[in-house]
């Protein structure tokens, strides 16, 4: 197979039968770009913050980037939905398991799981995260601290851009 030339690259105009009904009734992708203008960091916690990739809110999925800036603990949290991860750099365990996840390892939590991150790295750990449902955070003696959904989340991200004066990202609400 020979490498193609960018100028070999062409649009294939696909065979679409709702053509019409898909312009009429669907519903546009997004995208989201690498800068802080389109999404910026949120501080979450000290020691964290979180970069917000998609909200939707009939689903309560949220797509996210979270990025543990040194060694540290995201607080022991139960999850009412699944979540799928990747770590895209440093490491992380949970205190629960016998893994350490290394870049490139794909993690999938399921409803009831309840766990406690912590990133031993020197740099910490970022996830990307796609995660449906609730999460409630709990102390060390066990007792509900806050319940985070994507209301949670999109009030931590558009609070955030007021307080910034940065506007919001309609591309982020799919
Ligand atoms: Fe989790």
């Amino acid at each position: 197979m020979k490498a193609p030339e960018s100028g070999d690259f062409k649009i294939v105009d696909v065979p679409e039968p709702f053509k019409e009904l898909i312009q009429r009734r669907g519903v546009e992708g997004s995208y989201v770009g690498d800068n802080d203008v389109e999404s910026p960091w949120v501080p979450f916690g000290e020691n964290a913050a979180i970069r917000y990739l998609a909200f939707d809110v009939r689903n309560n999925w949220v797509g996210n980037v979270l990025w543990v800036k040194s060694p540290g603990v995201v607080s022991t949290h139960k999850h009412r939905g699944q979540v799928l991860m990747l770590c895209l750099e440093g490491s992380f365990r949970y205190l629960e398991y016998d893994w350490v996840a290394y870049p490139g390892a794909f993690i999938h939590e399921m409803p009831g799981e309840a766990h406690t991150l912590v990133t031993d790295d020197p740099n910490g750990v970022k996830l990307f995260g796609w995660m449906q449902g609730a999460n409630e955070f709990y102390d060390e003696e066990g007792n509900l601290i806050d319940t985070v959904d994507v209301w949670w989340f999109l009030d931590h991200y558009e609070s955030y851009c007021e307080e910034q004066g940065i506007p919001v990202n309609k591309q982020l609400y799919i």
